[in-house]
């Protein structure tokens, strides 16, 4: 049923680059907050091998900015991103009825979800029961890094989606990047224990 043109909004010619320029701040702002959020609790939980006096205040000091980060950048800029999408689509709700729209949608639900369980492992984490080890965290990490390359690639590319050799190329490198970050830490790691068992004598 057509919606009576009283109730139709109507919105002035530039609204939809308005909300469009919005939409990406908030994206980023989100992005660089959920990035940082997840290094944050690297550190976190690494501070509970540290000796009790030094660990309560390193603990106490990542909590802070864990939950200032969460709650001052990256839920404001998810807010801002999605009532901006909210808006790019009232302007134009022709999107909605195209499939590249769809698995946006479905990506961004699971965006949203790896979202919340970050407050969930912030409350764990305050609360010294987090069982998730530094080197899990590391690789979950990886997964919004995942998340924003398909999202962006479907805004871009829309139904034609590609699929040959340069979007595997993209993908393997990306998953060189996530592995390369692993193996890393890993070296680092094995490397100050080799430095302190050696100082131990
Ligand atoms: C609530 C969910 C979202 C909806 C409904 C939505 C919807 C839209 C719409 C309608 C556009 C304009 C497309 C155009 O004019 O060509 C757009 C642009 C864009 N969106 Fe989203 N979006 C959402 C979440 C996201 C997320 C999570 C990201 C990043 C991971 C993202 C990244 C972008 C980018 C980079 C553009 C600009 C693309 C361009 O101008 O070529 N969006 N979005």
């Amino acid at each position: 049923m057509p919606v009576p043109s009283a109730f139709a909004l109507t919105w002035p010619p530039e609204a939809y680059l308005w909300f469009k320029t919005l939409h990406i701040v908030g994206v980023v702002v989100w992005f660089a907050g959920l990035f940082y959020l997840v290094r944050l609790f690297i550190y976190h939980r690494e501070a509970t091998e540290l000796e009790p006096p030094l660990r309560q205040a390193f603990e106490d000091q990542y909590a802070l900015m864990e939950r200032r980060l969460a709650n001052i950048i990256t839920t404001p800029g998810m807010v801002v991103a999605v009532g901006c999408a909210v808006g790019l689509l009232s302007v134009n709700p022709a999107w909605l009825q195209q499939g590249w729209m769809h698995a946006k949608l479905g990506f961004v639900l699971a965006l949203l979800a790896y979202h919340a369980f970050c407050y969930r492992l912030m409350g764990r984490l305050r609360q010294g029961s987090c069982q998730w080890s530094g080197r899990q965290l590391r690789a979950l990490n990886e997964l919004p890094t995942l998340l924003l390359l398909i999202v962006v690639m479907l805004v871009v590319f829309k139904n034609q989606f590609p699929t040959g050799a340069a979007t595997w190329l993209i993908v393997a490198l990306v998953v060189f990047m996530a592995a390369s970050i692993q193996f890393y830490a890993r070296w680092r790691r094995l490397r100050t224990e080799g430095d302190a068992a050696a100082a131990a004598g």
